[in-house]
């Protein structure tokens, strides 16, 4: 491989394009057609009071500005890891959290040594990281992965009114498009419409990615969840 093909965002795209052709590419978005590797959970009777906890990451979100990440657009991420915090909150959310990932695992599909996601060891429940975004007027996150994790997710804290958020699918999950750059042109294969205290899970391969909204203040929580060793 010539390095210069990495020097630019046209030849990286141009490559993973090479690598995945289009049939190769449909062939991968097959492997993960088990609806068991994705899952949405509507945690609002186990998370604490919402507002409490939108109250709570709006303050963390008060001294950061818009990430170098390249796939969040119109918005902020907080720093350092969320779980760590002590706030009774985000404990009581960490708590939720563990609980429902530990589900999503329990009912995985039996392990097969050829999937990334269905490794035999499948405890403890680890997180490589957690943040919180905060979307603002037109933000959106463009499609992406997270490849050094297992499961990665979407949980909606705050949302905006749908008149404010504009017609569907404005402001929805998208899993399993790729990055426009790579113009392989699959559509999503799940969508996930947002709603308050709602948890989406997902393998943190799959392109993942949110739909521009109209108006408002979107709050979301998100998380890696690290393969097991
Ligand atoms: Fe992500």
């Amino acid at each position: 491989m010539d390095a210069s093909t990495l020097d630019s965002p046209a030849g990286f795209a141009a490559l993973i394009k090479g690598i995945f052709s289009e049939g190769k590419a449909k062939e991968s978005h097959a492997t993960w057609q088990s609806a068991r590797h994705k899952g949405v959970y509507d945690l609002a009777e186990s998370l604490p009071s919402l507002d409490a906890l939108a109250e709570c990451l709006r303050a963390l979100h008060l001294s950061v500005h818009q990430p170098l990440e390249q796939s969040l657009r119109g918005g902020t991420q907080t720093d350092g890891y969320l779980f760590a915090r002590v706030e009774p909150e985000i404990r009581a959310l960490r708590r939720a959290v563990v609980e429902a990932v530990r589900e999503h695992v329990a009912q995985l599909p039996p392990a097969d040594p050829r999937h990334p996601q269905l490794s035999e060891r499948r405890s403890p429940i680890r997180f490589s990281g957690a943040w919180s975004v905060r979307l603002t007027s037109g933000g959106n996150h463009a499609n992406h992965i997270h490849p050094q994790g297992w499961f990665s997710s979407a949980l909606y804290v705050a949302l905006p009114d749908p008149e404010q958020r504009g017609p569907e699918p404005a402001g929805w999950l998208t899993l399993g498009e790729p990055q426009a750059e790579l113009q392989l042109d699959l559509p999503p294969f799940r969508m996930v419409e947002p709603k308050p205290g709602r948890l989406a899970l997902f393998p943190s391969t799959m392109w993942h990615g949110t739909r521009s909204f109209g108006a408002g203040e979107r709050l979301t929580v998100a998380f890696d969840v690290a393969p097991p060793r």
